[in-house]
């Protein structure tokens, strides 16, 4: 069926971009995240893409999406992170998840279930090197390393991996950079000094992985990278191409008299006689209502602007004189290198003081994703 929106989203772009990762951190095994629906394309496809182009794991934040790429037949180290009380932690034990362990009492749940199941947990340790988020903090790490020592002596847990996440890897220089991967290595020595042999240890994102050879350790999490978008704003990475575009087909068009104005609240009002272009997208499908004239839009091959107020299902343009006629594709952002005057993902986030990321997760369920490729 012929949709009249949809994110079309390229999965040799995602692919093609897991290899260039590679190349730019060096050769470093790259994990793939893809939490939140990678990202907004769709978990599974991400996920496959993401394999075919050389990553070697796959990161989620939460243990149902790990065991989503497990029902699928992914059989690919994967890595879940963000773990609350009462998680599945039993399915991530007998899936071979690895759990990201950010706090002891978590450690100590893992464990009871791993007896409980007969198993081997595979945890990786995070240290909490200053982001002041998840992560287990400095003065509590030796405690933890020790425990988790002794847990590997009686076969009920492996130390598969140890782990943390900057604050400012997107500001290349920021102090706390260097700050950081000094409490990075002491945990790591910490951890050595007990007799854990960790398989991985891990600390770069995308911008870490771009910028910071020295933060590139046994693994990079690769997230914003792998779908094509640049986790620095005016910071080009080459060889990346964005795997979403997001369109939709004008519903239809008007004349309207000079001094109409446009959509609720009357934020927009026509200057001259002009044609207006209604576009079936709205808040609900993930434009902003804060792109109210402002969000930038590619119609009838011009760059213009919304006009007026984003709403629920639809916003409208104001084309002017030109001849745009209901059917045809409004790009609201894709890859700008394939058409020019493309809109960016970044292009959005900057006019909504945002950062890319928000911009393809908030597509909306009812927006169809399209894939091409793969
Ligand atoms: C722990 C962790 N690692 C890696 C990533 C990937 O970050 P990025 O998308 O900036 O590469 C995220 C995403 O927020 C994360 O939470």
């Amino acid at each position: 069926m012929a949709h009249f929106a949809h994110a079309r989203v390229d999965l040799d772009a995602i692919a093609d971009n897991a290899r260039s990762l590679r190349g730019h951190a060096g050769g470093t095994p790259l994990m793939g995240v893809v939490k939140a629906d990678g990202y907004g394309h769709g978990m599974l496809p991400a996920a496959r893409a993401l394999l075919a182009g050389g990553a070697g794991w796959l990161g989620t934040a939460f243990i149902d999406e790990g065991l989503r790429l497990r029902e699928a037949g992914i059989t690919a180290p994967v890595m879940s992170w963000i773990i609350p009380p009462g998680e599945p932690l039993g399915a991530a034990i007998e899936n071979d998840i690895d759990l990201g362990v950010s706090d002891p009492l978590l450690l100590d749940a893992v464990l009871a279930e791993a007896r409980r199941l007969g198993r081997t947990a595979r945890v990786q340790l995070k240290i909490d090197t200053g982001l002041n988020r998840g992560g287990v903090g400095s003065a509590e790490w030796g405690d933890l390393v020790e425990a988790a020592a002794r847990a590997e002596e009686t076969g009920d847990l492996k130390v598969s991996g140890v782990w943390s996440h900057f604050a400012c890897a997107d500001e290349p220089g920021h102090p706390s950079i260097a700050a950081q991967l000094a409490v990075f290595h002491d945990a790591l020595a910490a951890a050595d000094k007990v007799g854990l042999t960790p398989e991985v240890r891990h600390i770069a994102n995308s911008a870490a992985l771009l910028t910071l050879p020295e933060a590139r350790f046994d693994l990079v999490r690769g997230g914003i990278a792998s779908y094509g978008l640049s986790p620095i704003p005016n910071y080009d990475v080459p060889g990346l191409r964005p795997a979403m575009t997001l369109r939709a087909r004008v519903a239809l068009t008007k004349r309207v008299p000079a001094g109409s104005g446009v959509s609720y609240g009357h934020r927009y009002v026509t200057d001259r006689e002009t044609t207006l272009a209604l576009v079936p997208l709205g808040y609900a499908d993930g434009v902003p209502r804060a792109a109210t004239n402002r969000g930038p839009v590619l119609l009838g091959g011009r760059p213009r602007v919304i006009a007026g107020t984003v709403c629920m299902d639809q916003f409208v343009i104001d084309v002017g004189d030109d001849e745009v006629t209901a059917g045809e594709y409004a790009v609201l952002f894709g890859d700008p290198g394939e058409h020019p005057g493309t809109p960016s993902a970044q292009d959005w986030a900057r006019v909504l003081d945002t950062i890319p990321y928000e911009i393809v997760t908030r597509v909306g369920v009812r927006v169809p994703r399209e894939y091409v490729g793969g």
